[in-house]
């Protein structure tokens, strides 16, 4: 909001209502939604994709890290002769050792603060968690490395840390702030207008923490030549951590060279941690190459997770369905070196029509591993509280629980008043309910299959749209009607450059396989995130940019004999490896003709993204209704999810496979949150005890069922190609949807995730 405020205050004439709508949006395009495979895949299936962990530099060391075992003190004394002495160590980097380093700029203080919290690394004796890294053994070999480490001997002065939920509350809490602005809305009399209601919920859900597991572990090869980094790394933000690596070194951001080519799965979690702050100032000092590669234990511990929450909903409701106040408050735990105070209010900011509103995160401090962004952080644990009480409410009112949603879905923006960009989520959920079968849906126990009682639930999905400033590319078209670009963007698996190709092969008018899209390089333009499930977005709106700019350049070349003579930019369009009149299409010259006139070999523009003014105007959201059918036994608990669809309206889809990959994979991690995910948390001393994939359990294959996925495909009209975000929706609403089915197969409401066999019996 901060940015926008600053946005509309220096350019108020950019503020046209309705905007310039991308004529991408109104072209059926048969590339647009073509579900083309990844052009990454081949090199993937084949294992020719270099990953961080798999470059090879000269003379590389490897690293490992000892963690601190005590969530809070000093180091009295540490003693690394034994590691020193063991066979193949080159450097033992300690507090007492280490190169003088700033702290790291933590995410959202700055622009491209990449930080996971703002601690100083190594820079004193002092213990902030349970798990934070106290030394780092560089060797020849990673065994050697990891030998070394054990002979490590630390000794600490223990300080008194709040490791409870209970001693986090008792030390207070205050109004989480989030960007910048207080987690904090209220509208009218909200617990007046609860108690004045006839029909009311009023219930506490609570989620636990949970860890990142992406496959690929965290990791980054480097070396310094002088005072120049070169990092190979694993991250979803290459701008943001070359510039932050170059603020704790005290050096400039062109000093560090940053590619991220592959990355396995990102999910909010591969940013700036320490261990490629130490990795680096290993190298500086050790003068070696240093591959650091984390552990899955050491994921856990230096890289944060989703933190826990303690949620209120309460509705207040008319017979007749209509609410009358909605209450969304609670806690979230933090600590006090982060930014991060998990904002699950989100959902209950757009999704009903109240009269009265009162939503809040309080946030609380505890002594642990900063808690970070980890998929839709806020929306997909709020919409588990929020979408658990409307079924509750729908359960009390005798309403089917779709229709209750239907009577309260608002007209513009509850919160803000703002209108809608595009909003149909009613035409989800009826094209939702009609192909997985709603009507079948029972009272509660009622349906039985031997041990096992089935049951029905949906719950709605829903994440913003975002586009952060900072957008832009490069485009280069050469003669042949090639063209290639450049965008400091990221590919985590989701499909980037497949769809950014369609999207620029769509735009330029040539075949697909003459377009190449590089990116995830700091040498290349963009400031760009590949998180908010905004990053299709911000590289969209930075081609058309760059687009225009190559209009420009192609018609300065065309001359009085060009079929084009005379035209400008807004008036002609491409087609067929060539830029045509609108007005008359017959107008066409060809790249190749329009460059051969003045000799051109290749014309190379860049195009900077304008200020993302349609968040001004509109209020933009993807939304999803999710169904899922369960089975319950009544012998064991355990709770089995026989079907799970997925109906969303996220704008124009513009890769039918990328894109059915990114909604299951978030349905997926939505289901291992209702029924399995769980940070196990030691609240004596603040360890985590379950570092691991076999005592931290995510959906494996035998958890998931066939899941369908179908989607509106309404463009909206106010974002690039009229596609909205769909990287992290898919968790959200999953939780509740699964809980809600629960509770119609067997009978019983469980409001603290995961639900585990115990909840039920
Ligand atoms: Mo996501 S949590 O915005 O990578």
């Amino acid at each position: 909001q901060a940015v926008m405020k600053k946005a509309v205050e220096h350019a108020p004439d950019a503020l046209i209502p309705g905007g310039i709508a991308d004529p991408l949006i109104a072209r059926g395009d048969p590339l647009i939604g073509a579900p083309v495979s990844r052009v990454d895949g081949p090199l993937k299936v084949r294992g020719e994709a270099r990953f961080a962990a798999e470059i090879p530099l000269a003379g590389m060391t490897y690293a490992a890290l000892v963690y601190s075992t005590v969530p809070k003190g000093r180091i009295a004394d540490i003693d690394t002769t034994a590691a020193e002495a063991a066979p193949g160590v080159v450097f033992v980097m300690t507090h007492r050792n280490a190169p003088k380093m700033n702290k790291v700029p933590v995410f959202l203080s700055k622009p491209k603060a990449a930080g996971g919290a703002d601690l100083p690394v190594f820079q004193d004796d002092q213990v902030h968690w349970n798990g934070q890294p106290v030394a780092i053994v560089l060797a020849e070999t990673q065994e050697q490395a990891d030998h070394a480490k054990s002979l490590v001997r630390v000794t600490y002065e223990t300080a008194e840390a709040v490791t409870s939920l209970a001693a986090a509350k008792a030390r207070g809490s205050k109004t989480g702030v989030f960007q910048g602005e207080p987690l904090k809305v209220e509208s009218g009399d909200a617990e007046a207008a609860l108690v004045a209601a006839p029909f009311q919920v009023d219930a506490v859900y609570s989620t636990p923490r949970h860890s990142h597991n992406a496959i690929e572990l965290h990791a980054a090869t480097l070396a310094w030549d002088g005072d120049e980094l070169r990092v190979h790394d694993a991250v979803q933000g290459v701008a943001h951590t070359a510039w932050s690596l170059a603020q704790v070194f005290g050096i400039r951001e062109e000093q560090v060279h940053i590619t991220s080519p592959f990355v396995g799965g990102g999910f909010g979690g591969k940013a700036l941690w320490q261990h490629q702050v130490l990795a680096a100032a290993a190298s500086k000092v050790s003068g070696r190459p240093v591959r650091i590669v984390l552990s899955r234990e050491g994921v856990y511990r230096v890289v944060g997770g989703r933190t826990l929450t303690e949620q209120r909903v309460a509705i207040g409701a008319q017979a007749d369905g209509r609410f009358d106040a909605l209450i969304h408050t609670g806690l979230a735990v933090m600590t006090e070196h982060n930014n991060m105070p998990e904002p699950f209010i989100m959902p209950a900011k757009c999704l009903y029509g109240v009269g009265a509103f009162h939503l809040e995160v309080q946030a609380a401090q505890m002594d642990m591993i900063a808690n970070t962004f980890m998929r839709a952080p806020g929306e997909s644990v709020g919409s588990f509280g929020l979408e658990s009480a409307i079924d509750e409410l729908a359960d009390r009112l005798g309403i089917d629980p779709i229709e209750l949603r239907r009577r309260n879905e608002p007209a513009k923006d509850p919160t803000t008043g703002t209108p809608f960009s595009s909003r149909y989520l009613l035409e989800a959920y009826r094209a939702g309910a009609e192909r997985f079968g709603w009507e079948a849906r029972t009272l509660p126990r009622m349906r039985r299959d031997g041990e096992w009682l089935i049951g029905m639930g949906c719950a709605t999905a829903t994440y913003p749209y975002y586009r952060m400033p900072g957008g832009a590319a490069r485009l280069t078209l050469t003669p042949d009607g090639r063209v290639h670009a450049e965008v400091a963007a990221h590919e985590m698996g989701m499909g980037t450059a497949t769809v950014q190709s369609q999207l620029i092969a769509a735009r330029l008018g040539v075949p697909l396989d003459q377009v190449t899209f590089d990116y995830a390089d700091t040498k290349f333009p963009g400031v760009i995130l590949a998180g908010g499930s905004q990053q299709t977005a911000s590289i969209g709106r930075s081609i058309i940019a760059a687009q225009d700019a190559l209009f420009a350049d192609l018609l300065a070349l065309a001359g009085e004999k060009s079929p084009l003579a005379g035209l400008k930019p807004d008036e002609v369009r491409a087609r067929d490896g060539g830029l045509c009149s609108i007005a008359d299409p017959s107008r066409f010259e060809s790249y190749g003709a329009l460059m051969g006139r003045t000799g051109r070999t290749a014309i190379q523009v860049e195009g900077k993204a304008p200020p993302p003014l349609e968040l001004a105007h509109w209020s933009m959201h993807s939304y999803g209704a999710i169904f899922c059918e369960v089975r319950v036994s009544q012998v064991t608990g355990e709770t089995r999810v026989n079907r799970l669809l997925g109906s969303f309206d996220c704008g124009r889809i513009l890769n039918a496979k990328t894109a059915t990959s990114q909604f299951r994979g978030g349905m997926i991690m939505g289901l291992g949150m209702a029924l399995l995910e769980e940070t196990q948390f030691d609240e004596r001393n603040g360890r985590i005890m379950n570092p691991n994939l076999s005592d931290y359990h995510v959906a494996a294959h035998l958890d998931v069922p066939e899941i369908d996925v179908i989607w509106t495909d309404i463009p909206d009209p106010h974002a690039p190609a009229g596609a909205r975000g769909i990287g992290e929706i898919g968790i959200t609403g999953t939780a509740a949807a699964v809980a809600n089915a629960v509770y119609n197969a067997c009978g019983i409401r469980v409001r603290d995730l995961p639900i585990t066999l115990d909840k039920l019996m």
